[in-house]
């Protein structure tokens, strides 16, 4: 008779399988996909399993034991197996059923993903920004709440100037003029007034652009807005001439419009510019040929300039014997209709997107 070893006296077995029943029991409760129930399998049946280690004691206890618990343990490998087979089941049952509820067909294209992009009166801005800086001139900005000194008087617009009436000029009152000194504030009504600011601060050679809003007492309509924006140009030298103002801006028609664009240069008039002129381009919409929109003269109206007009430079202190200059003023909404070919400027300001989601 063997002489029954610690580990293999058959009380041991008896709580080793029931251990076994046991932790395998808890196990496969937790176990909710196949690749866990395969190791599993493999721990509790696999032949370095714990089913198969307690097998692997039997020889060393009673023959009686023996063949009692080896029954046993064949009635645990069994029930195991089925325990197995039977939570497979389950789980592909599962998983079947999960795919039914979530019927999305893969193979359907996506959505399509809508970029936002630059709202059209951005885009021209930019467009006319780069097309100056590239011919040397830099940005400079100015406030948008201006007093009457830099917005009427410095540009040599007159008192009884009918711009500076009360119908055509916001002005701000008095109790909220953060100016002081009982100075007439305003919104301006044009980006002009930015001239004189950087005038009084830089030296020539000047050549600036500088965009931004503005503000006109005036009734909306297709072609009027009380907000709206302008790009004002400045270059100021020795020696600059109206050959150098009508070529700087030539030069951009034809970069923003196209090389085919015809433009000419009308006398006009504007206070802080002498001589002014107006520069119109060859009707957009009908190549100069005479429509209901340039009112058959072939011609529309781009926007205003001049060489700076002296009595500006003597505001600023600059010698007007040695210094000259020339200055334009861009309506960024007007050449936003003229080259989108756009005739109501109400469009741009509505944000309905069916209207911007064309530019
Ligand atoms: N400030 C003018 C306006 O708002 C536009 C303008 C015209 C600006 C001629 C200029 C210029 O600099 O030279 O109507």
């Amino acid at each position: 008779m063997k002489t029954p070893h610690k580990d293999t006296d058959s009380s041991s077995i008896q709580s080793k399988i029931e251990n076994i029943s046991k932790e395998l029991n808890k196990e496969l409760g937790n176990t909710s996909n196949s690749e866990a129930i395969s190791n599993l399998k493999n721990k509790y049946l696999g032949r370095k399993g714990s089913i198969q280690s307690v097998l692997k004691l039997l020889p060393d206890i009673e023959i009686d034991d023996r063949k009692k618990y080896g029954k046993v343990l064949n009635e645990l490998k069994t029930n195991a197996e089925n325990l197995f087979e039977n939570k497979q089941k389950e789980i592909n049952k599962n998983s079947k059923n999960n795919s039914k509820k979530n019927n999305a067909d893969l193979s359907l294209p996506g959505y399509p993903v809508k970029f936002a992009n630059s709202h059209p009166l951005t885009q021209i801005k930019d467009k006319i920004i780069s097309i100056f800086e590239s011919l040397g001139f830099q940005i400079a900005l100015g406030p948008e709440i201006e007093t009457d000194y830099y917005n009427f008087e410095a540009l040599n617009i007159p008192k009884d100037h009918p711009a500076r009436d009360l119908q055509d000029t916001f002005y701000i009152k008095n109790e909220f003029n953060t100016y002081g000194n009982n100075l007439k504030v305003l919104l301006r009504t044009h980006t002009s007034p930015v001239q004189v600011r950087i005038m009084e601060k830089v030296k020539p050679p000047i050549r600036i652009i500088v965009p931004g809003r503005v503000y006109r007492n005036e009734a909306v309509d297709s072609t009027h807005s009380a907000v709206f924006h302008q790009i004002e140009g400045l270059a100021v030298d020795a020696n600059v001439t109206f050959a150098d103002l009508k070529a700087t801006l030539e030069c951009f028609a034809k970069r923003f419009f196209g090389e085919t664009i015809s433009v000419r240069f009308r006398p006009s008039y504007f206070p802080f510019t002498e001589p002014s002129a107006e520069m119109d381009i060859g009707c957009v919409f009908c190549s100069g040929k005479g429509c209901s929109i340039c009112k058959k003269s072939g011609w529309l109206e781009a926007l205003g300039c001049g060489m700076v007009n002296p009595r500006v430079f003597d505001y600023v202190k600059f010698d007007r014997e040695k210094y000259t200059g020339f200055a334009f003023g861009i309506g960024i909404e007007r050449l936003a209709m003229l080259k989108f070919k756009v005739n109501d400027m109400r469009l741009f300001y509505e944000n309905d997107l069916r209207f911007l989601r064309q530019f």
